[in-house]
């Protein structure tokens, strides 16, 4: 087949203990099946570093998760931190842990695992002296400095439940979430820098927490020196706190099922949730992906540039790569600054092996010319990683043609926040890659199709994807609400988990991702629910009225077109704009915008009174060719106007 890409020599694995085939793949595949449970007990034991080990592999199942969470690993018990930190001293105490490039090109800093462990235990016993303790949550609002990192770990090792807001989120949405994990501690720093900007995180801190007296102190590393608020009793100074603290310290034995984090992300309805994931199996499931889709080596020098506030930072930047002893690479800036060879230069001056991106920074940096890329040494890469979002073939051409210059595998990424780690991917060392396909479930993973019928499709088809088996990494649970977890995930297509996905697989049983097939957008990566932009619109006193769908985008994947009726006598206009996009930085982030406005005099609703969002996505990309009976509306005339006034017609 034309577009069949072998694995490129570079990348043929490294050792024969590897997935060296597609065959040796299978036949991994075909072991696990035999007993899952005894292969990933004997997996659990040897990958992590337990104070008891376990016996036992999976309890439950999804046909009772309505009950109770599945369980892995359930009698065993760990320090996460003793994983990622406190074994690899002996072998790998000097090598570089984390490598942080700064929002400056060039300002770098180094922490070996020896001083990495360490940091984590002086910021541990800090946290302790401010009355962190096993099971307590704490949110991390920082930018992307080692820190971050460190405070994770540090929570971990308290057996504390850490809960990172990307920093990027505005005041609302972030007492929203210290409030509904019941945080007492908050981690931020004066200022974040990204792209030659700074972000005043303690200034939003400080409102998100205004009048709240829940949250007892606020840690904050100081990072610009910018001048800050001070809350006195409340505010402490990370420098303060951390740097006289012991270096050591004796990590809290947690049971494997005990919460490592919470993690909010948006769906089709409400307000985002808060998915738990739990310590062995998230642990056990992020490092087993990291080494086989990588094919990890022991002198790789690993670069994922996504944020720590998503579940790609914790997964791939954080907890993977470090139990997997790896050196991983941390970047404050953006892809754009200051100009867009910034990423190829990053990858020239550390020397990158692996380096993992976004199908939206792809394109972006695609856009901009490829003698930003060509300008730099980049014989170092081996694997090139995507994740977030369906790669089109074009971009993926360019990421193997002009970045991996022909020589580099290509690992298209499928997962979610909801999966802890990597579900879908080729295996950089074995697997054959098509540009836009994430070909093959990992090992263990069970990947069904089914029509809206709910009807197994065999062979190729297309269809909803769902997950049928549990893995180990997948989340047990959404935060304080277990009744919303069950109605998500498993009341569509029951018993199995529901990923919200369209997919296709081919002939070869590759998997094409088509895109969410819910009301969840996916703006340049980032997940937003368009309920979530709707009530932020409906905030704006003109508005009655408003609704949200996504249409294709060249750049972002998607883009964000609002539908707004606005109250009697109100007026569209420039005032009008500029309200509806505050009210979105206000009540989401800066990250949420809307990209395309149509006023209209009603939306296309049925008798019962739901929105037909078919109609408007239909309108949002510009094709009502098969729009398909409009009689059945409560208003059929509202769609007639909404056509005109967008110019298009049946
Ligand atoms: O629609 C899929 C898309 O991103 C969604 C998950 O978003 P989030 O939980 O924020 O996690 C992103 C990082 C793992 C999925 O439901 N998605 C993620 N990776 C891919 C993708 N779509 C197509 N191809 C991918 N490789």
């Amino acid at each position: 087949m034309a577009d069949l890409y072998p694995v490129p020599p570079q990348a043929q694995a490294s050792s024969p203990s590897r997935v060296t085939s597609l065959e040796a793949y299978a036949s991994l595949c075909r072991a696990i099946a035999a007993d899952p449970d005894a292969w990933w007990v004997a997996e659990a034991r040897r990958r992590l570093a337990w104070a008891d080990p376990p016996t036992r592999g999976l309890d439950g199942s999804f046909h009772d998760v309505v009950d109770s969470p599945v369980a892995w690993f359930a009698d065993g018990r760990l320090d996460v931190t003793a994983s990622c930190l406190d074994r690899h001293l002996a072998t790998r105490g000097d090598k570089p842990a984390i490598v942080w490039e700064g929002d400056e090109p060039g300002t770098t800093r180094t922490l070996t695992y020896r001083e990495l462990h360490a940091e984590v235990c002086r910021t541990a016993n800090a946290l302790a002296a401010l009355g962190l303790r096993k099971g307590d949550r704490a949110i991390l609002y920082m930018g992307m400095v080692p820190e971050a990192a460190i405070a994770m770990l540090a929570c971990a090792r308290l057996g504390a439940i850490h809960s990172v807001v990307f920093g990027g989120f505005s005041a609302e949405a972030l007492r929203d979430r210290v409030l509904d994990c019941g945080a007492e501690l908050v981690i931020t720093q004066d200022e974040g820098r990204r792209g030659g900007r700074s972000i005043p995180l303690k200034a939003t801190t400080d409102e998100a927490l205004a009048g709240l007296t829940e949250v007892r102190h606020v840690l904050v590393l100081r990072h610009t020196g910018a001048e800050v608020g001070w809350q006195a009793g409340r505010d402490v100074w990370w420098h303060e706190a951390v740097a006289p603290a012991a270096p050591t310290h004796e990590g809290v034995i947690c049971e494997a099922e005990d919460p490592l984090f919470i993690l909010y992300t948006s769906g089709s309805t409400g307000r985002p949730k808060g998915l738990v994931h739990t310590r062995g199996g998230y642990l056990a499931w992020t490092s087993f992906t990291h080494e086989l889709v990588f094919d990890l080596r022991e002198d790789d020098v690993y670069a994922c540039v996504a944020d720590v506030g998503w579940i790609t930072g914790h997964s791939y930047i954080v907890y993977g790569p470090l139990c997997n002893g790896a050196t991983t690479l941390m970047f404050e800036s953006t892809p754009l600054h200051p100009d867009p060879g910034r990423y190829w230069d990053l990858v020239e001056r550390h020397g990158v092996t692996v380096f993992y991106t976004a199908p939206t920074a792809i394109r972006t940096l695609a856009a901009a010319g490829d003698h930003h890329v060509t300008a730099h040494d980049l014989s170092s890469l081996r694997v090139l990683g995507t994740v977030g979002e369906p790669i089109n073939p074009e971009a993926w051409r360019w990421y193997h043609e002009v970045v991996g210059q022909g020589r580099c595998a290509v690992v298209d990424t499928w997962w979610q926040t909801e999966t802890g780690g990597m579900m879908i991917a080729p295996l950089a060392s074995a697997t054959p890659t098509k540009p836009g396909s994430a070909t093959l479930p990992l090992p263990t993973v069970q990947a069904t199709i089914v029509d809206a019928q709910d009807r197994v499709l065999r062979g190729p088809g297309q269809g909803r994807l769902c997950l049928t088996e549990p893995w180990p990494g997948v989340a047990r649970t959404v935060w304080g609400d277990h009744a919303r977890y069950v109605a998500t995930y498993f009341s569509q297509h029951p018993p199995w988990y529901f990923t919200g996905d369209g997919c296709r697989r081919d002939a070869d049983g590759y998997h094409w991702i088509t895109g969410r097939v819910d009301d969840v957008l996916n703006v340049s990566g980032h997940r937003i629910g368009t309920a979530e932009i709707e009530a932020a619109l409906v905030t704006v006193d003109a508005v009655a009225e408003a609704a949200v769908v996504g249409f294709p985008h060249d750049v972002k994947g998607q883009g964000v077109m609002a539908f707004v009726v606005l109250q009697p006598g109100e007026q569209g206009g420039s005032t009008l704009e500029a309200s509806l996009q505050q009210a979105c930085r206000t009540g989401i982030g800066a990250h949420a915008r809307v990209d395309r406005l149509q006023l209209v005099p009603g939306l296309p609703k049925t008798r019962s009174g739901k929105v037909m969002r078919r109609i408007l996505r239909k309108v949002a990309e510009g094709d009502v060719s098969s729009l398909g009976d409009t009689s059945t509306l409560a208003d059929p005339g509202v769609v007639d106007v909404i056509l005109a006034d967008a110019g298009l017609s049946r």
